[in-house]
C-alpha cells in the first residue's frame, strides 16, 4: 500500500476547456498541473524541426528518447494577465532548451500531433516519464488517457467534454485572442470531427471514458463553473475518510 496524495485526472476531447479547467483547479487546490498533450505537442514540434518524415517511427522514436522536455510555472507580471487568463502562474513548456511554448499551439503542430501520439514508441517514453512526474501525487494530470491508463488508481476521475459546435467556437475565440489568423467554424467543425475519431479509434490508448470517470459537459457553463464543480467534487471526496 502507498500514502501518495490525491490524483485527479482530467480527461476528454480537444477543445473541451480541459487546460484552463485543470491549471486553474490546480491552483485552486494547491496542487501541481500536469499537462500531457503539450508534451506529445513538443515531440511533434521537434520532430517536424528535425525535418524527420512523420511515418519515420524508429527516428522518431530515437529522437524522443534523446530529448529533454519540461514543464514550468512561473510568476506572471501583473501586466501580463489579461481577462481570459488571469492566473499568477504562467506555463511554460520546453523542449531541449527552446522554449516552445507559443508554437505548439500553431495549425500545424496541431494538425501532426495525432500521427506521433499514435506511435507505440511515443507513447511509452511519454507516459513512463508522466507516471515519474506524478507518482507522488498532489497532481492534476491532464489527456486522453490518464484516467485509464497513466493513473488508472487516481482519486477523481473527471471526463471533460463540450459538442463539436462549441468546441469549435470556442477555438475560434482563442485564434482572435491570440491575433491569429481566422479560420470558419465550418473549417474548425471539421478538423475536430476528424481529430476526435484519429483519437479515439486509435489502437493504442484511445480516447474513451474510465468507467469510474464523471463526465461534465460543458456548453453553456463558465471556466469558472466548471472549476468550482471540479473543487467541489475534490473536496467532497477528501471528507470521506
Ligand atoms: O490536449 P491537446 O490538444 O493539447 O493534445 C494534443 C494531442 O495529443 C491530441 O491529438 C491527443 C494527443 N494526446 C494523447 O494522445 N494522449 C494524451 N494523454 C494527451 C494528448
Amino acid at each position: 500500500l502507498y500514502n501518495r496524495q490525491p490524483i485527479v485526472a482530467i480527461d476528454g476531447p480537444a477543445g473541451a476547456g480541459k487546460s484552463t479547467v485543470a491549471r486553474r483547479v490546480a491552483q485552486s487546490l494547491g496542487l501541481m498541473h500536469l499537462d500531457t498533450g503539450a508534451m506529445y505537442r513538443a515531440v511533434t514540434w521537434r520532430v517536424m524541426e528535425a525535418g524527420i518524415d512523420l511515418d519515420n517511427e524508429s527516428a522518431i522514436a530515437e529522437l524522443v528518447s534523446q530529448s529533454q522536455i519540461y514543464l514550468t510555472n512561473e510568476p506572471q507580471a501583473e501586466s501580463a494577465l489579461t481577462p481570459q487568463d488571469s492566473l499568477p502562474l504562467r506555463y511554460r513548456v520546453w523542449i531541449d532548451g527552446e522554449d516552445v511554448t507559443q508554437v505548439i499551439r500553431s495549425q500545424e503542430v496541431t494538425g501532426n500531433v495525432s500521427a506521433i501520439a499514435a506511435q507505440p514508441a511515443v507513447r511509452r517514453e511519454l507516459v513512463k516519464q508522466q507516471q515519474q512526474w506524478g507518482c507522488q501525487g498532489g497532481i492534476v494530470v491532464e489527456g486522453r488517457d490518464i484516467g485509464t491508463h497513466v493513473f488508472p488508481d487516481a482519486e477523481l476521475k473527471i471526463f471533460l467534454t463540450a459538442s463539436v459546435q462549441e468546441r469549435a467556437r470556442r477555438r475560434q475565440q482563442d485564434l482572435k485572442d491570440q491575433e491569429l489568423p481566422i479560420v470558419s467554424l465550418e473549417q474548425l467543425e471539421q478538423d475536430i470531427q476528424q481529430r476526435d475519431i484519429r483519437d479515439s479509434t486509435r489502437a493504442l490508448a484511445p480516447l474513451r471514458k474510465a468507467t469510474d470517470a464523471i463526465e461534465v459537459v460543458t456548453d453553456g457553463l463558465s471556466i469558472t463553473d466548471v472549476t468550482e464543480h471540479i473543487v467541489n467534487l475534490y473536496r467532497t471526496l477528501q471528507a470521506i475518510p
